[in-house]
C-alpha cells in the first residue's frame, strides 16, 4: 500500500515575512518591537550585528517609536514631534536630577535636549538604550508624568529627552554610540 503523502506546508516567502514585520509595527504603533530587523540580515551581516546594526527609520512617523535589539539590549528610536522637542527644550538644567547628557557620542556635556538628540537638524530623533537606570527594567514609551517613558517596576518617570525627572532612577537613559549613515538609516554601535 502506498504511503500517504504528507500535506506540504509552503515556506514563508520574503514577502510574507515583510508583511508580518510590517503588520506587527502597524498593530502596536508607537513603542512597537522590531526584533525581526536583525533576522532579516544575512548570516554574515548578523555576525557583524553583534557589534553594530543599521536601522531604516524612514517609516517612523513623528510621534512614533520602535525598539530594536543591539548587543542583546533593547534600543529605543523615537521620532519626536516638534511639541515634544519644545517641551524638552523648555526645561532648565537646574531642574534635572541628572544634569549630564549621558551621550556616548560626546564628552560629558550638560543634558540639554540637543545634546541628547541626534544633533542639529535631526533634533527630532532620539536613540537610547531601553534599560531603566535604576535596576534595568525596560521602560514603557509615551507614558509617565512627562510624556516620555515610564518604568513601572518602581515608578521612574523620564521626559521626552529620556531624562530622569521623578522616581528612584539615578541617571538619564543612556545614549549608545550611533550616527545617521544616510538620511534615513541609523547605524548603532
Ligand atoms: S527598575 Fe526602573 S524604576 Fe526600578
Amino acid at each position: 500500500m502506498a504511503a500517504k503523502k504528507k500535506p506540504r506546508t509552503p515556506e514563508p516567502t520574503r514577502r510574507d515575512f515583510l508583511y508580518i514585520a510590517t503588520g506587527a509595527m502597524g498593530a502596536v504603533g508607537a513603542g512597537a518591537v522590531v526584533w525581526p530587523l536583525v533576522n532579516q540580515m544575512s548570516p554574515d551581516a548578523s555576525t557583524r550585528a553583534l557589534a553594530s546594526i543599521e536601522v531604516d527609520v524612514s517609516s517612523i512617523e513623528p510621534g512614533q517609536a520602535i525598539t530594536v535589539k543591539w548587543r542583546g539590549k533593547p534600543v529605543f528610536i523615537r521620532n519626536r514631534t516638534s511639541q515634544e522637542v519644545e517641551e524638552a527644550n523648555s526645561v532648565e538644567i537646574v531642574e534635572l536630577k541628572d544634569p549630564l547628557a549621558r551621550n556616548a557620542n560626546a564628552a560629558e556635556e550638560p543634558a540639554t535636549d540637543v545634546n541628547r538628540s541626534a544633533g542639529e537638524g535631526k533634533e527630532n530623533w532620539i536613540v537610547m538604550v531601553g534599560s531603566c537606570t535604576h535596576l534595568g527594567c525596560v521602560p514603557v514609551g509615551l507614558a509617565g508624568d512627562f510624556g516620555g517613558w515610564f518604568c513601572p517596576c518602581h515608578g521612574s518617570h523620564y521626559d521626552t529627552a529620556g531624562r530622569i525627572r521623578k522616581g528612584p532612577a539615578p541617571e538619564n537613559l543612556a545614549i549608545p554610540p550611533f550616527e545617521f549613515v544616510s538620511d534615513s538609516t541609523i547605524k548603532i554601535g
